[in-house]
Order: structure tokens, then C-alpha cells, then sequence
């Protein structure tokens, strides 16, 4: 049932926008389909909503069809020697099913526990956290054309997947994600290759999965990465930037603009280094803690801009604007916006 003027705001994480010209909630694949074509008959645009957790919807909301991709269903299936295949619809919230795969002793998520949102959309940025990235167990990724309204699997290999980017990011228009398909390991050790999970678990003899999923949560809660009542950073999309991916020589320079040659870098893969984005962002002159209005830095990581209540989009907008401009000005580097603005585009000079 397609409903009108539906507030956004309290389906996203920021709790921040305006509503909906019109809203419809798919329990289906189905529904998707059938939400599509009511759309195009009025010449209207779509816009595709998940957990909401990385999303900033823009004050005057969406002029179009918001719909909201919600078919539920996970099973696990045994498809090769110490291999289960968890296939799992859209709409299945991402964190249980984290859960229940280290409840089962299948290793290959556990490192990105606490990430709040749904399923269907972590193949989009290619969710990563502590060490682990969802394109190292993504088998194949059920989607829906939308040129075409036929569904179909694109393999792994077919998702131009990167360090948070992916075919789906490139062409936000082109695919409906219906269902994820993750290749899980039985049997198999957590991965421990993220330097402050691995110190966490230092004292742990052969963390078991369960161990490491409670040490990544406690992780994620000291950065305010984990959603909980109360917690005045709460209101977030997680990282607002993504990390720079920058060669050698501009890192060198990154560096000696910011007279810190200890600056945190990275190996990001053919000579390639990634900075850390929170660290310049503080190195440009925010603290933790900043504030303009009713938008902010988080407290707990500079990398998170928060809702402070009753914040309005605009303002979280013209933070994100005045962090990348005086980051580009003393640093010489331009942040990117890790979360989707549904309403508007980015006031950001390329
Ligand atoms: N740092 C600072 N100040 C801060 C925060 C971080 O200087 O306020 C520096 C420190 O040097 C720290 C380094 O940044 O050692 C890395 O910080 P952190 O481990 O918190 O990771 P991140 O690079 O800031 C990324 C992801 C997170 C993910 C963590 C852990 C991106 C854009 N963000 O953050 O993902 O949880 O690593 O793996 O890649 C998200 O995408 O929404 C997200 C939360």
C-alpha cells in the first residue's frame, strides 16, 4: 500500500529530513517490482531505503516513491567442503544474522558485529570493519534490474567490489538488492588482522568467535559506534568520510602540511596508502566534541557527525561542507561523504 507524506526522519539513524512524497513498505520481491512500475507509470523518481543507517535525508525530503526494501528470510546451507552458504533476504537486520552465524561456529563476519542496518544494503559500500570486508564472503548478490524488472545473481566477481564502493555505489540506479549470498567457514579461526582487535584479545588464548564478536561490540561502543538509548552521540550514520586513498608522494605531503610525520597511514594495495580521515579531520582543527547548532562531532570519534536533537539536515550539511573545505585548504586532501543524501546532492566542489 503506497502511503503519502511519510516522515523519513525517524527511519535513519541521523533522525534528521523531511518526508516522503509517497512511501511504500516491500515485504516482497514482488511488492519491489509492482512499487516500480506504480512509479514509473507517473513518471516519478525512486528512491530505495534500507536500516536507514547511512542515509542523510535533506530537510524538504524526497520528491518521489521512497521505497522501503524489507523481505525477510535467512538459511544457512552446507554448499562445499567446510563451507555454509547464508543466503538472506534485504531486509534481514545485519546484526542478527552476524549473531546467529557465530552462534553456529561459521566464521566470516564476525568482525563486523554492532553494524546497525539491513542486509541488502552491505553489498552497496561493501560494509567493512576490524579487519573484514563483506566482498571476501559475498558469493553472489540477488538483484532486481530495474531497466529490465528482471531479477537476477551477479557472482562476486561481477560487483566491482572496493574498499567501500561496489558496482551498485557506482550506479545507484541501476539494481535493487534483493537478497545476499555470504560463502561462511566451519570450523575456521576469527580473523584477527585489524591491530586494535587483535591488542583487545591480546589476553585471550585462541579467541574463540564468540569472544571476538564481544570484543568487537566493546570496540564499537567506546567510538559510539553501537546504537544505545541515552548515548548523546547516537544520532549518526556511523563514518560520515571515507578514509583517502591517496599514492605515496601525497601522503609524504599530507604529512609535512600537517607537520606530523607520524602521521596513521595505511597499505591500501599497488603502492597506495590510505589516511585516516578522523585524524585529519582533528589535524584541520575540530575536536571531538565540536559544535555548530544542533549538529556536532561526535565525542567518541571525529570521524562520526551527529545529531545533537532536533538537528536539521542543513546544518549537518554545512558541518560536513566546512570540515571538507578546511581539511582541503590546511591538508591538502578532499574528504568524501561515506552516507547517501536522498533529497539533494552535495554542495561539495568536486
Ligand atoms: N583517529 C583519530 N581520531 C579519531 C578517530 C580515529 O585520529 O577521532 C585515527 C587514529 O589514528 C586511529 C585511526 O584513525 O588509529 C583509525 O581509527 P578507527 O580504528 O576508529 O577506524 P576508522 O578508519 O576511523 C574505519 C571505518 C569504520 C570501522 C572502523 C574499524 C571507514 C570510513 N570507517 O574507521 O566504519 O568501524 O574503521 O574498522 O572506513 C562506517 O563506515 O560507518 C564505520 C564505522
Amino acid at each position: 500500500m503506497v502511503l503519502d507524506r511519510v516522515p523519513l526522519a525517524p527511519l535513519t539513524t541521523l533522525e534528521v529530513g523531511g518526508p516522503a512524497r509517497h512511501f511504500v513498505e516491500a515485504q516482497d520481491e514482488a511488492a519491489v517490482v509492482e512499487s516500480l512500475r506504480w512509479a514509473a507509470a507517473r513518471g516519478l523518481p525512486v528512491a530505495i531505503l534500507g536500516g536507514g543507517s547511512n542515509v542523510l535525508v535533506a530537510d524538504a525530503g524526497f520528491d518521489g516513491l521512497v521505497i522501503r526494501v524489507a523481505p525477510r528470510g535467512r538459511r544457512f546451507e552446507t554448499t562445499g567442503t567446510g563451507v555454509v552458504t547464508l543466503t538472506a533476504a534485504a531486509g534481514e537486520p545485519w546484526d542478527d544474522l552476524v549473531a546467529d552465524a557465530v552462534g553456529r561456529g561459521l566464521a566470516g563476519i564476525e568482525c563486523l558485529s554492532g553494524i546497525p542496518g539491513l542486509a541488502g544494503a552491505t553489498p552497496i559500500q561493501n560494509v567493512g570493519a576490524y579487519g573484514q570486508e563483506v566482498a571476501e564472503t559475498i558469493q553472489t548478490v540477488r538483484v532486481l534490474d530495474r531497466a529490465t524488472l528482471q531479477v537476477r545473481e551477479l557472482g562476486a566477481g561481477e560487483c566491482a567490489f572496493g574498499y567501500r564502493d561496489s558496482r551498485f555505489k557506482r550506479q545507484p540506479d541501476a539494481f535493487v538488492v534483493l537478497a545476499v549470498a555470504f560463502a561462511l567457514r566451519a570450523d575456521a579461526a576469527p580473523t584477527l588482522r585489524y591491530a586494535e582487535l587483535a591488542a583487545a584479545l591480546a589476553g585471550t588464548a585462541r579467541p574463540s568467535l564468540a569472544e571476538t564478536r564481544a570484543a568487537v561490540l566493546g570496540l564499537r561502543a567506546k567510538k559510539s559506534m553501537v546504537i544505545r538509548a541515552g548515548d548523546p552521540n547516537r544520532r549518526s550514520a556511523g563514518s560520515f568520510f571515507t578514509n583517502p586513498i591517496v599514492g605515496a608522494a601525497t601522503a609524504d605531503e599530507v604529512a609535512r602540511r600537517a607537520g606530523a610525520p607520524q602521521m596513521p597511514r595505511f597499505p591500501a594495495g599497488a603502492g597506495r596508502v590510505k589516511l585516516s580521515a578522523g585524524w585529519l579531520i582533528e589535524r584541520a582543527g575540530f575536536t571531538k566534541g565540536t559544535r555548530r547548532g544542533a549538529a556536532g562531532i561526535s565525542t567518541a570519534h571525529a570521524l562520526a557527525l551527529v545529531n545533537l536533537g532536533g538537528a536539521r539536515a542543513d546544518e549537518l550539511i554545512a558541518l560536513a561542507v566546512e570540515i571538507v573545505g578546511a581539511v582541503r585548504a590546511r591538508l591538502g586532501v578532499t574528504l568524501a561523504p561515506e552516507p547517501v543524501l536522498v533529497g539533494q546532492s552535495w554542495p561539495i566542489p568536486p
